[in-house]
């Protein structure tokens, strides 16, 4: 079993994204190569990057990055789950992205967009993807798109998804599966 991290992107009161994250997250659980857990980050409550030493160096002075960083470091891949911000994903993932480098490194990612209009936070993951890459995190080409996300969530608040979205998280999770398999055998040939 690969360890999977669903990484929850936004951390206002109300957010959707833990509902969206919990989905994908059963969605791989049933999909069976991976032992899963969410991340979202407003639970997480990481302050704004407080850490004095470049975080190259692993030399963390706070709590709050030495459990971030155990987090990050024990994933072998992710699935991100954004939000669409003003046009790219929320400051609070930027944030707790750029918190850690090595614990990030040589792994493979699937990313979920969602957004309350019709674009489904693709100009989110396109900012998102290089970014991820210059820590060399390896985003996958098949993703999921969420357009008009409130939609799709019941009166007891509950994420369901429809039959396309069921389609396109079944094939990025064979996708990431394979990938991950990859990027395992590169992380460990040094
Ligand atoms: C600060 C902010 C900026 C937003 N910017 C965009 C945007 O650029 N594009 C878009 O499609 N939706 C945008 N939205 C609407 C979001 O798609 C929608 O509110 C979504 O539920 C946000 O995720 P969250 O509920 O997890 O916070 C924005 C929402 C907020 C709160």
């Amino acid at each position: 079993m690969y360890k999977l991290k669903v990484i929850s992107s936004t951390v206002r009161p109300g957010r959707k994204g833990p509902l969206v994250a919990n989905w994908i997250a059963e969605e791989a659980r049933k999909h069976g190569a991976f032992e899963v857990e969410v991340l979202d980050l407003g639970e997480v409550n990481l302050p704004l990057m407080n850490e004095a030493v470049h975080p190259v160096m692993r030399q963390y002075e706070h709590d709050h990055t030495k459990a971030w960083s155990a987090k990050i470091d024990e994933a072998d891949a992710f699935i991100f789950v954004t939000a669409e911000y003003d046009y790219s994903y929320p400051a609070s993932l930027k944030n707790a992205i750029e918190y850690l480098v090595h614990e990030w490194a040589y792994k493979a990612a699937g990313i979920l967009g969602y957004s309350a209009g019709p674009f489904a936070g693709v100009r989110a993951i396109a900012n998102l993807k290089p970014d991820l890459l210059s820590l060399k995190v390896v985003s996958l080409a098949e993703m999921v798109n969420v357009p008009l996300v409130n939609e799709l969530v019941n009166e007891e608040g509950v994420f369901i998804p429809n039959e396309r979205l069921i389609g396109a998280s079944k094939i990025m999770l064979d996708q990431l599966v394979r990938w991950t398999k990859g990027m395992k055998a590169i992380k460990e040939d040094k």
